[in-house]
């Protein structure tokens, strides 16, 4: 598999996996990102131009999608539009790339043969009580809460019915919470950390008791290239590594390193419909591909993606205020 097409490889996740895939392959990457606010052409600086190029495109144009799937042998989908919260604002533009952007990618698949791995998302379940031992598995229903999580829903049922019904050779991995370099500050940990880092105070959706299963993305990374390789055609593979902490209790890790009290937080709007508690069982994902993941110590690698957002406050300073004045007007 020397051609690999990296949708959305500008983002947080999809640029650590080309970074990934360079390192660890010898394939020849292409990424095609449409470059809205959540990507960043510096996430892929310093990687080879002979390994990696940039398509800048739609992954719901046709036109732009069908040649390039022609030219590679294998399609490895992160393009999306990813936040919930953007999800409530307006569901239209996750609608459009999310379910019409997977599906012009499957139709190209379809005509060209092309290996196609969808990566997707645990919020497809719906959510877990706090207080069940239950974990999310390959076996448990589809019961998404946002409009996100719908339209990742959604594409996931785009991609059993291409391989059912026109023989796609496509896989699925649905991973849980990353964090690491290169998130956007609209997400949970970098806003908490860079509020810090400017002077500002952490912002905690209601009493803060929700529960997220953090995996560092160099983790997802390996687990998406091990699927890859070795998937079976048409499984489904669930990607975590027994990550479980409430929202309070990552907040007050990020205070304790940051040298701040605590209980030095404001509690704000909590998100609507927000999801309880997101738990991966990974049993299949180990036992049938041997993959584990690297990055399991979350206090040392909250402690490495502090360091790193301070490093880089260049890349992160342009887009805080806008981003904070957006959360604002809606009490967040
Ligand atoms: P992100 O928002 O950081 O990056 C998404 C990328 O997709 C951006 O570079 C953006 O420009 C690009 N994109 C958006 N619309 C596009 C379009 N129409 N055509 C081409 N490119 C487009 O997202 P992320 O957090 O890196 O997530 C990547 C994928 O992983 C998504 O599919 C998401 O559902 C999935 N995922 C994310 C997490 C998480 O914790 N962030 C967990 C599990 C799964
Ligand atoms: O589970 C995988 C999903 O994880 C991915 O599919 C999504 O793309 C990704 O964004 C993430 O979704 P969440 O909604 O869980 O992540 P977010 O970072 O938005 O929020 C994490 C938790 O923190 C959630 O319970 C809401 C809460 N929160 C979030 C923000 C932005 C706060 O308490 N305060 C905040 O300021």
């Amino acid at each position: 598999m020397q051609r690999i097409l990296v949708t959305g490889g500008a983002g947080f996740i999809g640029s650590n996996f080309v970074h990934h895939l360079v390192h660890h392959t010898d394939a020849q990457v292409t990424v095609l990102d449409k470059m809205t606010y959540a990507a960043s052409r510096e996430s892929l600086a310093g990687l080879p131009e002979s390994r990696v190029s940039l398509v800048v495109g739609d992954i719901a144009d046709a036109a732009v999608v069908d040649p390039l799937v022609e030219a590679h042998d294998a399609v490895v989908h992160y393009a999306a539009e990813s936040h919930n919260d953007n999800s409530l604002s307006d569901p239209s533009p996750f609608i459009q790339t999310n379910l019409i952007g997977t599906f012009t990618l499957l139709e190209a698949v379809r005509r060209t043969g092309a290996r196609f791995h969808h990566v997707s998302t645990d919020e497809v379940y719906g959510d877990l009580e706090l207080d069940d031992p239950a974990k999310f598995t390959e076996a448990t229903p589809y019961r998404p809460s946002s409009p996100y999580s719908a339209s990742k829903a959604g594409s996931d049922h785009l991609v059993r019915a291409w391989v059912r019904s026109f023989g796609v050779q496509a896989t699925i991995s649905n991973c849980s919470n990353n964090y690491g370099p290169w998130q956007h500050i609209e997400k949970f940990i970098p806003r908490q950390i860079t509020n810090l880092l400017a002077g500002g105070r952490v912002k905690l959706y209601g009493a803060g008791a929700n529960v997220r299963d953090w995996i560092h993305t160099e983790d997802h990374s390996s687990a998406v290239l091990r699927i890859l390789e070795a998937g079976r055609i048409g499984e489904t593979y669930l990607i975590g590594a027994d990550g479980e902490k409430s929202n309070l209790e990552v907040v007050r890790m990020i205070l304790g390193i940051l040298g701040h009290a605590e209980d030095d937080f404001d509690h704000v709007t909590d998100r609507a419909g927000h999801d309880l508690r997101y738990a991966i069982d990974s049993t299949k994902l180990r036992e049938e591909l041997g993959w584990t993941p690297q990055y399991g110590d979350f206090a040392d690698g909250l402690a490495r993606t502090i360091d790193w957002y301070r490093e880089n406050e260049a890349w992160w300073r342009p887009a805080k205020e806008a981003v904070e004045s957006s959360y604002a007007a809606k009490g967040q």
